[in-house]
C-alpha cells in the first residue's frame, strides 16, 4: 500500500520514508501542503503522514483542503508534530487528522499508526465493495432500496434478541451483528443472472420460472465464492456466502436450493429468512395488497417450525414493536422504478403461497 508522506525537512521526510519502506510500504513524497494535493488529486494514495509546520501550505491548511474536498475515497492523515501540549492536539483533530506522532518519531510507533490507518481505510473498502453489490443487484432488482434497509434492521432487531439467550451466546456476538447487518442487503445478489423474463414477470411464475427464480441462491453464493479466493478469512465474506446461499432454506427441510434443515442452516439465514419473508408480506405487489402487520404475524407464526426456526419467530414476536417501527422507518419510494419499469416487489418464491397458504 503506498503512503504519501508530506514534510518539508529533508532529513526528516528520508528517515520517515525510510522507516515506511522497511515496514513494506510503498512511499511519495512531497515537500508542503499544495505540492500533496496536487498528488492527492491525479493518485488514488489513502494514507498520509504529514508535518504540522512546513512552508507553503502547513499540515492544518492540508487537512483543512483535505477534508472538504470531493474525494470519494477516504483519507487517512496522520499527523508529525514536535508540538505536544494536549490543546495542539485537539486543533489538529478538529481540522480532520486521524492520528498524531510527535518528532522525533519512534519508527515501530508510526508503523502501527500507519498499520491502523490502514485497517480503517480497508474497512472502507469493505463497507463500499458490499453497498456497490447491493446496488448492484437493485438495479436488477424489482425490490426497492427500502426492502433492504428493513431486512438488515429486522435482522438486527432479532439478533440483538437471540444475543441475550445462553442457547445462543457462543455465536451471536457483536461482530455477528455487525457483520449481519452490513451483509443481509446482499441476500438476493444471485437476481442478477436471471433473466428479465422471469425477474421482472408481473404475474405468478410457472414451475419452471420459479426453478430458473431458485437459481439466484447457488449464483449468489458462486460470485461471493470467487471472491473468497482472495481473501479466505474475511468472516463479512462467509457470512454474506452462507446468506446468499441459504436463505430459502426452511426448517423442515422443505427449502431451496439444498434442503438443508434445522441447524444445518447457518444461523444467520435463518434470520435473515424471517426478515425477508416479514418484509415481503407487508409490501405492497403488483399482485397483492401490503398485509397489515398482525396478518403477516399469523403467517410468520404458521411457518413456525415448518419455515422458520422457532426460537427465530420468538424473537420475533418479543420484537413486534420494533418491527412496526421499522416498517415506518423506511418506507417504500413508490415512485421508484426499474428499468423504466414501475416497482413491482415481487420476490413470488416468498409469497405464502409456497408457504401453504393463499394470498
Ligand atoms: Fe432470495
Ligand atoms: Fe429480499
Amino acid at each position: 500500500m503506498e503512503v504519501l508522506v508530506v514534510d518539508d525537512e529533508v532529513i526528516s521526510r528520508r528517515m520517515i520514508e525510510n522507516t515506511l519502506q522497511e515496514g513494506g510500504y510503498q512511499v511519495t513524497t512531497a515537500t508542503n501542503g499544495c505540492e500533496a494535493l496536487e498528488i492527492l488529486k491525479q493518485r488514488p494514495i489513502q494514507l498520509v503522514v504529514v508535518d504540522w509546520e512546513m512552508p507553503v501550505m502547513d499540515g492544518i491548511e492540508f487537512c483543512q483542503s483535505v477534508r472538504s474536498g470531493d474525494s470519494s475515497r477516504y483519507v487517512y492523515i496522520v499527523m508529525l508534530t514536535s508540538r505536544s501540549q494536549p490543546s495542539d492536539a485537539i486543533s489538529g483533530l478538529s481540522v480532520g487528522a486521524d492520528d498524531f506522532v510527535t518528532k522525533p518519531f519512534d519508527p515501530v510507533e508510526l508503523i502501527m499508526r500507519i498499520h491502523s490507518g490502514r485497517r480503517v481505510v480497508a474497512m472502507e473498502s469493505r463497507d463500499l465493495m458490499i453497498f456497490a453489490l447491493a446496488k448492484l443487484a437493485e438495479s436488477r432488482d424489482p425490490e426497492t432500496g427500502a426492502h433492504l434497509d428493513r431486512v438488515r434492521n429486522y435482522c438486527r432487531i432479532l439478533a440483538l434478541h437471540l444475543q441475550r439467550q445462553v442457547r445462543f451466546q457462543d455465536e451471536v456476538d457483536d461482530e455477528f451483528i455487525r457483520l449481519l447487518y452490513d451483509t443481509s442487503p446482499l441476500h438476493d445478489i444471485g437476481k442478477v443472472s436471471i433473466p428479465d423474463h422471469v425477474l421482472l414477470k408481473p404475474a405468478r411464475l410457472t414451475t419452471d420460472e420459479f426453478e430458473i427464480m431458485k437459481t439466484h441462491t447457488i449464483r449468489g453464493a458462486e460470485t461471493i465464492e470467487s471472491m473468497m479466493e482472495q481473501f479466505p478469512n474475511a468472516a463479512f465474506l462467509k457470512m454474506a456466502r452462507d446468506i446468499t446461499l441459504s436463505h430459502h432454506e426452511k426448517y423442515d427441510g422443505r427449502g431451496y436450493p439444498h434442503g438443508v434443515a434445522g441447524e444445518q442452516i447457518p444461523l444467520c439465514s435463518r434470520i435473515v429468512a424471517v426478515a425477508d419473508v416479514y418484509d415481503a408480506l407487508t409490501s405492497k405487489r403488483i399482485y397483492k395488497k401490503a398485509y397489515s402487520h398482525s396478518r403477516a404475524k399469523s403467517a410468520i407464526v404458521a411457518g413456525s417450525g415448518k419455515h422458520f426456526d422457532p426460537a427465530i419467530v420468538d424473537a420475533f414476536l418479543d420484537n413486534e414493536d420494533s418491527f412496526i417501527a421499522t416498517r415506518k422507518r423506511f418506507q417504500d419510494n413508490l415512485t421508484c422504478t426499474t428499468h423504466g419499469m414501475p416497482v413491482t416487489n415481487t420476490p413470488f418464491e416468498l409469497v405464502p403461497a409456497m408457504m401453504g397458504q393463499e394470498l
